[in-house]
Formats: structure tokens, sequence, C-alpha cells
């Protein structure tokens, strides 16, 4: 399957517009915590095939939409579906199994298993079970296949030097290469990245950047929450904004920085304070 890199082209840049071929429709997504709507996107659409970053001010709800779409948490209200099948009520280990995965914000990498064994954790909502089943249950051919898998993606990675090292002992940003490394075990058409950027040193950013466009020409579709705005201009194709729960601005790259409804979500309280 060919991706056209013009697709987005022609899109207007206006909240819940339509997209040409989306891979995830979300409609109606509500989450409150409390009296705070974490969540509340009425209609987003992520094209297939795109690096589409997901920004906002911090407590704009990104993590609570990527733990709700991805299975980890479940809305007040809502639906949103993967190439048209749809996700409510499905587990995460089934989202996952049906090719959307996410990492995490804080990375969630097994400190105190080997990066090698990390990469057999398929399942991310019940590591340890899957583990064991995976080392011990007799599934001697899959496990040799996934074996080959992880073999290649850590290589890939450039992580083989350290595959028999506890997860523990890896820098943050190396960390973080396992944990994408990780979610490609299952073959996604959708990798979901909270602030993969995050507390990773400038010698490896570049690399992770690159390995996160290489995603991207693989087929895959990227979905990206990050706050450095020159890494969110440098790699994005559409740029998805939310301010408390909702979607404010979406567009190309270019028209966001200059958005005035964005730099006020951005800014507001600061403003509002000033005026008091
Ligand atoms: N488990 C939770 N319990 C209570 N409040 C939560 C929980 N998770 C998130 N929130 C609240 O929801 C809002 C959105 O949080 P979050 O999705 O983490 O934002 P972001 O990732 O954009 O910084 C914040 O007000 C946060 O305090
Ligand atoms: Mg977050």
């Amino acid at each position: 399957m060919t991706i056209d890199p013009n697709a987005l082209a022609d899109v207007a840049a206006v909240p819940g517009v339509a997209k040409p071929d989306p891979i995830v429709t979300i409609d109606g997504l509500e989450r409150s915590f409390g009296g705070v709507h974490a969540v509340n996107v009425d209609h987003l659409e992520i094209q297939r095939g795109t690096i589409t970053s997901l920004i906002g001010p911090n407590g704009a709800g990104k993590t609570t939409l990527f733990n709700l779409i991805s299975g980890f948490d479940e809305p007040d209200n809502g639906e949103w579906d993967l190439d048209g099948g749809g996700l409510v009520g499905i587990s995460a280990y089934q989202v996952a199994r049906r090719g959307m995965v996410r990492t995490f914000q804080l990375t969630k990498s097994l400190a105190r298993l080997t990066v090698m064994e990390n990469m057999h954790v398929a399942d991310q909502t019940n590591p340890g079970e899957t583990l064991r089943g995976a080392l011990f249950g007799g599934w001697r051919k899959a496990e040799d296949e996934a074996t080959e898998k992880a073999t290649a993606l850590l290589e890939r990675f450039g992580l083989t030097h350290m595959a028999d090292e506890f997860a523990g002992s890896l820098s943050g940003g190396q960390r973080k290469l396992l944990e994408v490394a990780r979610a490609l075990m299952v073959d996604p058409d959708v990798i979901m990245l909270d602030e993969p950027m995050a507390g990773v040193n400038p010698a490896l950013t570049q690399s992770l950047l690159h390995h996160i466009t290489g995603l991207r020409e693989d087929g895959m579709t990227v979905i990206f929450i990050e706050h450095d705005m020159d890494v969110v201009q440098e790699i994005s194709d559409w740029v998805v904004v939310l301010a408390e729960g909702s979607v404010i601005a979406e567009g190309p790259p270019a028209s966001i920085g200059s958005n005035e409804i964005v730099i006020d979500a951005y800014l507001g309280r600061t403003h509002r304070e000033e005026e008091e």
C-alpha cells in the first residue's frame, strides 16, 4: 500500500475536520475525573500513514485520550474505531492485537527483566503472566519466531549489545527505544507515543526522531505526544491541539504556531492571572 504524502494538502485546518483516509476515528469521547472533564472530544480523525502530533498544555488530556483509545481506561461516553472496527469495551491486550499499540509517558519496561525478556512481554497489561506462558508454556515455534523478531528489532534500535542486560541498567533514552521496539513486536498499524523524547539526552534525540519517521516510512500511522515545538514542526504531517480535554485546533504544523486560539490556550492562564 502506498501512502500519498500530499493527502492532507487540501484538508481544512478546522477542529474535527474529515480526512481522506482516516485509520482512527473518535466520536463523542468523554472522560471525567471528579468534576474535571479530562477528555471531551467531539470528533477526531487520524489520517492513515501520517505522523500526527498531539500537543497541548499540561493537563490538557493527552495521556487520558491515549489511555482511553488504547483500552487502558474506559470513557464515560463515546466511541472510536480502528480501520472501521469499533473498539468500545475492547481490552488493551485486544486493542494491541488488532494493531494499535501505545508507549507510556513513564516507561513501563521491567527493570528486573533483561532487555530480551522485555521484548517477549507482548501483553502490556499483564506482563508477568504472558512471559511465564511464553517461556514455559511450550509454545516453542511461536517463541522461536518471536525471538527472531525481537533480535531484528533490537538490532534496528541499536540495543543488540544490551540484550542480556537488565532493562534497569539502560539509560533513559535507551529505555524509550526499548519501549518502541517492544511495541513493534505485534506489528502494529498504529503506534501511539506518549512523550518519547522526555528525559532523552540530546545525543539520542535525533536518533529517536529518525526512528519515528522510519515508522511512517514502514507504513505505520504514528500519533505522537510531544511538547517540544521544534520537534513537532520538524516531523509532523498534521498537528492536533488539545486544551481542557477538547480539540481546539488542528492543521499542518505551519498553521499551528501562529494560531491565536492555540497561543491563548498555552498562555491563557498567565494572561488571565495578569488581568486579575
Ligand atoms: N487517574 C486520574 N485521576 C484523577 N484525575 C486524573 C487522572 N488522570 C488524569 N487526571 C486529570 O485529567 C486531566 C488530564 O490529564 P492528562 O491526560 O494526564 O493530561 P496531559 O497528558 O495532557 O498532561 C488533568 O486534570 C489530570 O489531573
Ligand atoms: Mg501526559
